[in-house]
């Protein structure tokens, strides 16, 4: 995947908090994932992950989406900030806009984004209270590649933990973000190192079809 042997160069897309970027962040610094994030990229310009990237000497380019108009326009554009920075990857990191499939097509099978489900089970928003309204007793995040189609495309990895009858949204969301971050690590690990790509509608991993998504493993590898 990477250019340069070893190290892919990585766009990370944001639209607020931030913390799985800063997830990514800490797993390069740790020598972990062997990837560099060329730029951070932001459709709210006040994004908090935007600072910390500036002040991480990291590039940013930023362009508020609310009110643009012309989406297909707007996404042209950003897309073509993204490109500038010529990433082997793209990762949606908590990034809030729905792009159009004229700007998905070029990268497919090298975007990834990061929802917080058991996809295909409720792709969207308001996940949390989704899962407590039908009495799910798991909930869980995952990481796939981008598609055209919202959170539908296939599903590389996911971690699941168990929902209990006290749970709120907020609990629910507070338990599942640090799950989050080592999902998102493993997975981007495992898509920049080569392990595993997505050929057509499927995922290969070391050269095998993945029939079910990979688990997140208490050790925080994938299997
Ligand atoms: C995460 O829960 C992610 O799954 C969802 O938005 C949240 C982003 O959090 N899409 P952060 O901005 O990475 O802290």
């Amino acid at each position: 995947m990477p250019r340069t042997p070893g190290t892919a160069r990585l766009a990370v897309l944001v639209s607020g908090r931030g913390s799985n970027f800063d997830a990514l962040r800490a797993a390069i610094a740790a020598g972990q994932l062997h990837a560099e994030i060329a730029l951070v990229a932001s459709n709210r310009p006040h994004a908090p992950a935007l600072a910390r990237a500036r002040a991480a000497g990291i590039a940013t380019h930023a362009s508020e989406s609310r009110g643009s108009g012309d989406r297909a326009a707007w996404d042209r554009a950003f897309m073509a900030a993204v490109a500038a920075a010529q990433p082997d990857l793209i990762v949606l990191a908590g990034f809030m806009r729905r792009l159009d499939a004229a700007a998905v097509t070029p990268w497919l099978g090298r975007m990834l984004n990061i929802h917080p489900s058991l996809l295909p089970k409720y792709p969207g928003l308001d996940t949390h209270q989704r899962v407590l309204d039908a009495g799910d007793v798991e909930h869980g995040a995952s990481v796939h590649f981008v598609t055209a189609e919202l959170d539908g495309g296939p599903v590389l990895a996911q971690v699941r933990m168990p929902v209990s009858a006290a749970d709120t949204p907020h609990s629910l969301a507070a338990r599942l973000l640090p799950l989050e971050h080592h999902l998102l690590v493993a997975a981007v690990t495992a898509v920049a190192s080569g392990r595993c790509r997505m050929q057509g509608t499927a995922i290969l991993c070391a050269g095998q079809i993945l029939h079910a998504p990979l688990q997140l493993q208490d050790d925080a590898s994938l299997a």
